[in-house]
């Protein structure tokens, strides 16, 4: 089956930007067949968005609504505290668009990801914490009161975040899946994936099953207390303000030892070149599947690139200092 084309579904771009930003979504959607389980899923290829992930969508809308609304000054600095895509994203829309961004990160956050960013001209300021996204929200807000300059793009807590996935994500998808999806899996970060798209899968197929993948090591949807695992980017610690009213069918937890393996899976047999999320997601759509009749449309999300992954787990086995 050949990946299923948004190349006709309107761009999300206004018209007087750069044309490198025209490149943020409408990405493919993929059918992938796995043999062994008899199940074909369909994949949103996120990760071929340019910055690499699925955030260029958020950046891309967040600045030029603040520019639309004439909330960026010639001296204003974006301020955001993210666990790395969308620090990548901004640090890639501003520099196109001339803003400057400032980025404050977990000091866990993958190297990768802040060499990305300052490569991109964004400035960084890790922090170290044991309450996971809070201590940076918090610390984001702090510096907004004290300095006037910074303007907070508020991706936890900005309705902006899950529109765009209302009116851009979801409609691909429907678009691309002729309408008809039986389930949608996600996981949360800030939660504006699965609002976003869950509302617009519902609106055009009410009976559709919205699933949310968590870390097993930190199931906070299923009540557990959140832990450290290895899926960057999910479940930081925290239960996002965009979840809350998502009406969530069940939460599918998935190990990281579980989520390593699939994204190995994930490139060793379909040539993939994504990171631990998207093998998470993966993990938790083929048990969605093995959950519903045969044959349902099940679409989940490739969420960003492998390439901001050399440093952690998932590479580990291929290090070119491991043994063969
Ligand atoms: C790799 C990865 N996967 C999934 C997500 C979840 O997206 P959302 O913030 O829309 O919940 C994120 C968010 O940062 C991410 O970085």
């Amino acid at each position: 089956m050949p990946p299923l084309n948004s190349s006709a579904l309107p761009s999300p771009v206004p018209g007087d930007l750069p044309p490198l930003l025209d490149l943020i979504g409408r990405t493919p959607l993929l059918p992938l067949r796995f043999a062994a389980e008899g199940v074909t899923l369909f994949a949103k290829a996120e990760f071929l968005n340019p910055s690499g992930s699925i955030k260029d969508r958020l950046a891309l809308h967040l600045l030029t609504d603040a520019r639309r609304r004439g909330l960026l000054r010639p001296d204003s600095v974006v301020l955001e505290c993210t666990s790395g895509n969308t620090g990548i994203a901004l640090a890639m829309v501003g520099a196109a668009l001339g803003v400057r961004v400032k980025i404050l990160m977990s000091d866990t956050a993958s190297i990768e990801r802040r060499h990305l960013m300052r490569h991109f001209g964004a400035e960084l300021q890790l922090f170290h914490t044991d309450r996971g996204y809070a201590t940076g929200i918090d610390l984001a807000e702090r510096m907004a009161l004290a300095d006037s300059r910074y303007f907070l793009t508020r991706q936890f807590a900005n309705p902006l975040n899950a529109e765009d996935h209302v009116a851009h994500t979801g409609a691909e998808i429907l678009q691309q899946m002729d309408g008809r999806v039986d389930a949608f899996v996600s996981g949360y970060g800030t939660g504006g994936t699965l609002n976003g798209v869950s509302r617009a899968l519902r609106a055009a197929c009410p009976a559709v099953r919205i699933v949310a993948m968590e870390p097993a090591e930190a199931a906070m949807l299923s009540g557990e207390m959140p832990c450290c695992h290895s899926i960057e980017g999910v479940a930081g610690g925290y239960l996002p303000p965009l979840l809350h009213g998502v009406k969530v069918d069940w939460p599918e937890k998935v190990s990281s030892a579980d989520a390593l393996t699939m994204t190995r899976r994930l490139a060793r047999e379909f040539g993939l070149l994504v990171g631990t999320s998207s093998g998470a997601n993966i993990v938790a759509a083929l048990r969605t599947a093995a959950r519903l009749p045969a044959g349902a449309r099940i679409v989940t999300i490739l969420c960003d690139r492998a390439e901001r992954y050399y440093s952690t787990r998932l590479f580990a086995e291929s290090s070119p200092s491991s043994p063969a």
